[in-house]
């Protein structure tokens, strides 16, 4: 239906017939001469209809309205002189057409295409296919199509082979609830959709694979935020004789690729490093912003023997005391009581500021401070003129905590972060347990196959001092990826069930397949997954996740398009041997 793009038209063109498809993306009528810009998946052309041309196309041109698709058969001119549109690639010529075919009409759209003209986001997505034929929307899924084939090539080239593993499967613990779907066949039971292929990959490996990726979809019914959908795809990978640093090294190889392909833009070096325990006591977080400093420090030493009330109990209670310095910034008194407003928003239960000015420390505080904790403060702190430190006291993982999320308003506040940097961070050395509040007991921090940095039989019951070999990949202070080197060794595994509390029957009633097959020659092991829809929202500036995935979920977990989810019918439950109990609205 066509001979040529829209958006490839040249000077090289000049004197040819060309035949176009596309939309009538903007119309103009101008001294008898109709002028549309024709767009198709490659841009725009101005295409122009002159009665001198076709008397007949320059008619049927009057009844053509926005959105309609249309094909023309045309010549390439030179757009006369003063014209000419240097702000898009078509823009030195123009088609005049001869011959016109209405190949669709379109009623009026509920929004305009124009991106000055941004539709609110539930329009937006009930109208997915209009939103699509936005050039900069259309510009975020062909890169984020690149972006499969970059990953697919690189990890081709470093020996992997993709494999797909079953989309209806049996619950893997990952943290999250599980999608179920009911079995029609076995009525009474069902199948749980994917959290991750966690289980499947480590058996690929068992089954000598040695290399393994897949892009794929998981489900997690959790609660939405800006960079979580209940449907996301993973790029997922895992390695046989491998160790953390080979599963590191190729990943930052992969990262290095999608970056190019959606940056154009090289990263060089290495990724920054840092453990667990660094990146919690100095950002308060496992997954710190570097695109800004601002270190909390630990000055808990300097008050050992203090007489500030508020510190000396905290310090009795082996609580810490830990500061933050803001240099230069002057704070008005207002600004300052506005952070301990903040500070109190996120659960602090104070905030103690001081100011240094030419006369030294400021705060209604220091009045409790001793001379030689005053000149330690600020020969540890390096204080100037005009900085202001912000300090919490109380118990340390608490005040690392609320730090971290303080640290943050600070940056935002002060506009500390250069928006347009790329800070990548693994985190290594998690901790292998960790403490549940909701289930009051200690659950495996990343999964129950992560291995253990030391031999866990040797446990000798602080859960909190064991280390993993888990990491996770950070982009400036969301968590892009995550993995581990896992368990080989089904006497090693049952041991982690068994400290994670989960009875021998339970163990093998859900994962007997598994711990069957670290039996019979299972390699050593390790991988990680790759939110691909969070990294390629991070790498093209966006701060929802929606805008990256074709078809996403609303925060309610609703497809606005296709009204999923939905009622089925009573047949389709009645085969099911499903009772719907309906709660009144
Ligand atoms: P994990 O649970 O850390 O690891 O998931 C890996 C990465 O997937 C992304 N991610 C999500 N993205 C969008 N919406 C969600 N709801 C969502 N949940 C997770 C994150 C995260 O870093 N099987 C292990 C990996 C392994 O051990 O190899 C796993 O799934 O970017």
């Amino acid at each position: 239906m066509r001979d040529k793009y829209c958006g490839y038209i040249g000077l090289e063109d000049v004197g040819k017939d060309v035949l176009l498809a596309g939309w009538v993306f903007r119309r103009r009528d101008h001294g008898g001469l109709v002028f549309i810009d024709l767009r198709d998946i490659t841009g725009v052309v101005q295409i122009v209809f002159s009665p001198d041309i076709s008397k007949d196309a320059h008619e049927m041109a009057g009844d053509i309205k926005q959105e309609y698709v249309i094909q023309i058969k045309g010549r390439v001119e030179k757009r006369p002189v003063g014209t000419e549109n240097e702000n898009i690639p078509t823009g030195l010529v123009e088609v005049l057409v001869k011959d016109l075919v209405i190949l669709n009409t379109s009623k009026a759209l509920p929004f305009q295409l124009d991106d000055e003209d941004e539709p609110n986001e539930t329009i937006k997505l009930k109208y997915r296919y209009l939103d699509m034929r936005r050039p900069s929307v259309q510009k975020i899924f062909i890169t984020r199509s690149k972006a499969y084939k970059a990953v697919r090539d690189y990890l081709v080239s470093q020996g992997f082979y993709e494999f797909e593993t079953p989309m209806l499967t049996k619950s893997t613990p990952e943290g999250a609830r599980d999608f179920i779907v009911p079995s029609r066949i076995n009525p009474g039971t069902f199948y749980a959709l994917p959290q991750s292929p966690q289980l499947f990959k480590q058996i690929l490996m068992i089954g000598g694979f040695d290399k393994y990726f897949q892009i794929v979809r998981c489900f997690r019914d959790e609660d939405l935020r800006a960079d979580r959908q209940p449907e996301f795809t993973q790029i997922d990978m895992e390695m046989s004789f491998v160790d953390v640093e080979d599963v590191i090294k190729v990943s930052e190889g992969l990262i290095k690729e999608i970056y190019k392909t959606v940056k154009g833009d090289t990263l060089n070096g290495s990724f920054i490093r840092m453990t667990y325990d660094e990146a919690i006591e100095t950002y308060g977080t496992d997954k710190p912003d570097l695109r800004f400093s601002l270190p909390i420090i630990d000055i808990t030493d300097i008050f050992k023997n203090t007489d500030f009330g508020v510190i000396k109990k905290a310090i009795e209670k082996k609580g810490v005391v830990k500061s933050i310095v803001l240099k230069g910034k002057n704070l008005s008194r207002k600004d300052l009581d506005t952070s301990v407003d903040v500070a109190k928003q996120i659960g602090s239960e104070g905030l103690i500021w001081i100011r240094k000015d030419k006369d030294g420390l400021q705060s209604p505080v220091v009045k409790y401070f001793k001379e030689d904790e005053k000149l330690a403060i600020i020969e540890r702190l390096d204080v100037k003129e005009d900085d202001v430190i912000f300090m919490m006291t109380g118990n340390r993982k608490k005040v690392n905590e609320l730090m971290g999320r303080f640290r943050l308003y600070l940056g935002e506040r002060f506009d500390l972060i250069d928006k347009n940097q790329f800070k990548f961070l693994w985190v290594t050395d998690f901790p292998l347990f960790e403490y549940s509040e909701e289930q009051k007991r200690y659950v495996a921090c990343h999964h129950p196959f992560t291995a253990s940095k030391t031999n866990i039989k040797q446990f000798d019951g602080d859960y909190e001092t064991l280390k993993s070999k888990a990491y996770d990949l950070v982009l400036n202070g969301v968590e892009i990826g995550g993995g581990s080197i896992r368990i080989h060794k089904k006497d090693e595994q049952m041991e982690m069930f068994k400290l994670l509390n989960i009875k021998e029957e339970e163990a093998q009633e859900k994962f007997g397949f598994l711990l069957e097959a670290l039996e019979m020659g299972a390699p050593p092991h390790g991988g990680i997954a790759f939110g691909f829809d969070r990294i390629l929202m991070m790498l093209i500036g966006s701060d929802s996740i929606r805008d990256v995935i074709p078809f996403p979920k609303t925060q309610k977990g609703v497809c606005l398009l296709t009204d999923a989810p939905s009622r089925v019918s009573q047949k389709q439950l009645s085969e099911l041997k499903i009772r719907v109990i309906y709660e009144k609205q």
